[in-house]
């Protein structure tokens, strides 16, 4: 088969090999959507001979300034170029990746390469010389796999996956990315392999959930962690949410794949990565504060707080950012309760207002997030919740155009207070500063200066301090 390579990067990287004598190929990922008419611009070129050579030799006829990163001990170069990420490296007989146990990697030939790949889909090469211009090299069957679907070790599955446990995860998450199924015996070599992920580092992990997290529909990855067996070993909390309970009768639904199904509801509304990890996180309070009554049921009670308080334990075991990004999914978790307790009752606009201060920026989102939330197989209670959550949003934007209470700043500040009432630090200005913000939330007075200096000063009297 051959493919019309138009692209002048492939054409330029053609000639200088021509002319340097040296034969490659593009291989890998950038082969497999090309394919599949996924446009990318990461391109793995693989030399047969040393690809950090033929790196500089590329970075020279560009011109003299082209910068390569040489990372001599997996014998890769990288350098950008016209928009792309272009990575060389030698064909290798062992195993090649950079995390390899084996640290000796011999030379080989390009069929040794492409059997040490991860996927029949990821080993397929396309030559760059002159006689072998756009000639796919195809030996295990790839666009077969691509055609229909299929994730597959190009060797028995157990070397493969040894050669690289990270590989387990790899297939689950092209199986989400892509919407294929893994081939039943790679299938069935994950539940063998199971445990070896354990070698792998957290950070290699952590970007292959965060791809499953951004794929279109996360829930099939999810299904796979779990029918694997991956998810009780990375994801712990997660897994716990599974399985339904049943006393007299009653019974709780399975959180996971109620879980599963917001993650899917909201990623139709947002592509936003902290969002869509809030949103999975969102429940994972709930195994631990279960319980069950007579009188009540099942109930959760204080999900949300617990469940934002185990955020910061998640983040740090899964090596995601501990800062703002943390700060923001512990925000969600903690809030996901009031939008709906909101909508049940009357909507006062202090309540309102209150959601509007503890929330800020973040309302947005959280509002998605609860809309998401609603997976209720019964369309008179989805219309009705839809419904209420309309009635909120809509409050939300008049109180916000009454009162600008995002991000709240104190109209009245410590200093002023000190000032005005001829204060010294303690206790009192706290006050004063307290009964302003309640006022505020409470709708007594607005978000105004001078209403809020009116009411300090009443205030004040109320306490006994005479102004200056
Ligand atoms: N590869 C592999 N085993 C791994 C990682 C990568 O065999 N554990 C090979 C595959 O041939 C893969 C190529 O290296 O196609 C490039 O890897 P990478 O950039 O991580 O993935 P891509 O396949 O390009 O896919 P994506 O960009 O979506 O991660």
């Amino acid at each position: 088969m051959n493919i019309s390579l138009d692209d002048p990067v492939l054409k330029l990287i053609s000639t200088i090999a021509f002319a340097n004598d040296t034969e490659l190929y593009a291989i890998g990922g950038y082969v497999r959507d090309m394919i599949l008419e996924r446009p990318t611009k990461d391109l793995d070129i693989v030399v047969l001979g040393s690809g950090i050579d033929f790196a500089k030799k590329m970075a020279k006829s560009i011109n003299g300034k082209t910068k390569v990163s040489v990372f001599k001990s997996f014998g890769t170069a990288m350098l950008n170029y016209n928009d792309y990420e272009i990575e060389f490296v030698g064909a290798r007989k062992e195993s090649y990746r950079k995390d390899s146990r084996k640290p000796v990697v011999e030379g080989g030939s390009l069929e040794d390469d492409q059997k040490r790949r991860d996927f029949t889909i990821n080993a397929l090469a396309i030559g760059l010389g002159k006689n072998n211009y756009g000639q796919l090299i195809d030996p295990f069957g790839g666009v077969e796999d691509l055609k229909s679907k299929i994730i597959r070790t190009p060797l028995d599955p157990g070397i493969t996956f040894s050669d690289d446990p990270l590989r387990m995860l790899r297939a689950i998450r092209f199986a989400a990315q892509l919407n294929f199924i893994i081939e039943t015996k790679t299938l069935q070599a994950i539940h063998e392999n199971l445990t070896r992920i354990e070698i792998v580092s957290q950070e290699r992990i952590t970007e292959e959930l965060n791809k499953i997290i951004l794929s279109e529909k996360p829930s099939s990855g999810f299904n796979l962690l779990d029918q694997t067996g991956m998810l009780e070993i990375i994801l712990p909390e997660i897994h716990a949410m599974k399985g339904v309970e049943a006393i007299n009768g009653k019974m709780h639904k399975d959180n996971f794949h109620h879980t599963v199904k917001v993650l899917d509801n909201l990623c139709k509304k947002s592509d936003d990565l902290w969002l869509r990890w809030a949103t999975l996180l969102h429940d994972i309070g709930k195994p631990v504060t279960k319980s069950y009554s007579r009188k009540s049921g099942w109930t959760f009670h204080g999900h949300d707080f617990i469940g934002a308080k185990m955020i910061p334990g998640i983040f740090r075991r899964l090596k995601l950012p501990l800062n703002d990004k943390m700060k923001y999914v512990q925000k969600l978790v903690q809030l996901h309760l009031r939008p709906v307790s909101l909508s049940k009752d009357e909507i006062t606009d202090s309540a309102i207002r209150r959601l509007l201060y503890e929330a800020g920026d973040q309302v947005d989102d959280l509002m998605l997030l609860c809309e998401a939330d609603i997976t209720s197989k019964n369309k008179e209670t989805v219309k009705r919740h839809i419904n209420n959550f309309r009635l909120v949003r809509k409050k939300l934007k008049e109180v916000e155009e009454k009162d600008a209470l995002r991000n709240f700043q104190p109209p009245v500040k410590g200093d002023e207070i000190m000032e005005t009432l001829g204060l010294a630090p303690g206790r009192e200005v706290g006050l004063i500063k307290n009964a302003i913000r309640e006022a505020i939330l409470d709708g007594i007075i607005r978000n105004d200066r001078e209403e809020a200096r009116r009411y300090m000063i009443e205030k004040a009297k109320e306490l006994g301090i005479e102004p200056k």
